[in-house]
């Protein structure tokens, strides 16, 4: 057996990985091993490495993105969208499970989002905030499908990112909802808002914060909630480092975005710590992603 085929059997890699290690193979052994012994935990020198480093960014727009601003929803929408003609290594990271897990949050997000708008369109208007909403993707989904012509719902999304917040504007005007939907730029724990939500959105935002910071935050939107108003939540779980490592030590290399995985148990020990109760949970269709739903308690 040739030393390629050795390593990518020993470490179990999975579909994705194993293209990706074929293609380096043949476009770059130097970069391939590396990234093999870089994993493995083996001794690396820094000289390869630093080759590595500027390969990966040289040969993927997604790569670029996430290291320019950790946690940057450009990384997110690329996740969404897709890319015309990826690179190997955008290929990679769009046909992983972690990457695919994150469209499949969206979805499981917006189906629960339009459910638990109808729930309480029908007690009357409806004030959905987003906070660091990125463009506001999951929010303008289902408005645009299910809300065009509502006059009772209103949906603010805050981010500190002008240009995502930019994104979304020309995102609402494609879908010709811009009058359903405003966007602020604040640091969302300094928001001050005129009216309370009924919906309060928090996704992709808890996963890199353990357990207290994650309370501090709730605590802190709690007031912006209303009496009987909802906290829809998301976290990274533990199945995520369990079944695709290999997407999770790139991030750490690349951008040392490091995450907190939690599981049920915990997300909702959070939830009731910050003084929420807790609803319920959901899951994307890979299990990665736990979306939590709860109430603020008065
Ligand atoms: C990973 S993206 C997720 C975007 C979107 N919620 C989604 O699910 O696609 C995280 C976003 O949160 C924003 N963000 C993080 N912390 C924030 C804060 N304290 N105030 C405002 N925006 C914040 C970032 O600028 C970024 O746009």
């Amino acid at each position: 057996m040739q030393d390629n085929e050795k390593d990518i059997k020993n470490f179990k890699f999975d579909k994705a990985a194993i293209e990706l290690l074929n293609t380096l193979e043949k476009e770059n052994p130097r970069v391939k091993n590396f990234l093999i012994r870089k994993y493995k935990e083996l001794p690396v020198s820094p000289e390869i490495e630093e080759e590595a480093y500027n390969y990966f960014l040289a040969n993927s727009v997604i790569i670029t993105a996430m290291t320019t601003y950790t946690g940057s929803s450009v990384f997110t929408e690329f996740l969404y969208n897709g890319i015309p003609s990826p690179s190997p290594i955008d290929r990679y990271i769009l046909q992983c499970k972690a990457g695919k897990a994150v469209k499949s949050r969206l979805l499981a997000t917006e189906k629960k989002l339009s459910k638990i708008i109808t729930e309480y369109r029908n007690k009357g208007n409806v004030l959905i905030g987003n906070m660091g909403s990125g463009p506001g993707r999951d929010v303008i989904n289902v408005l645009s499908a299910k809300y065009r012509n509502a006059s009772n719902i209103q949906s603010i999304h805050i981010d500190k990112d002008i240009n995502a917040l930019k994104r979304g504007k020309i995102m609402t005007k494609v879908q010709k909802i811009d009058h359903l939907v405003k966007f602020i730029q604040e640091n969302f724990l300094n928001y001050n808002p005129s009216q309370k939500f009924d919906i309060l959105v928090l996704i992709g935002i808890l996963c890199p914060l353990d357990a207290e910071t994650s309370i501090t935050i709730l605590k802190t939107i709690k007031i912006f909630i209303k009496g009987g108003g909802c906290l829809i939540a998301s976290n990274v779980t533990k199945q995520m480092e369990k079944e695709d490592p290999f997407a999770y030590f790139i991030m750490k290399w690349m951008a040392d975005w490091k995450l907190v995985f939690k599981d049920e148990e915990e997300l909702k020990l959070i939830y009731e710590k910050a003084g929420y109760k807790w609803k319920e949970g959901f899951r994307d269709s890979y299990g990665f992603h736990l979306i939590g739903v709860g109430t603020p308690i008065s």
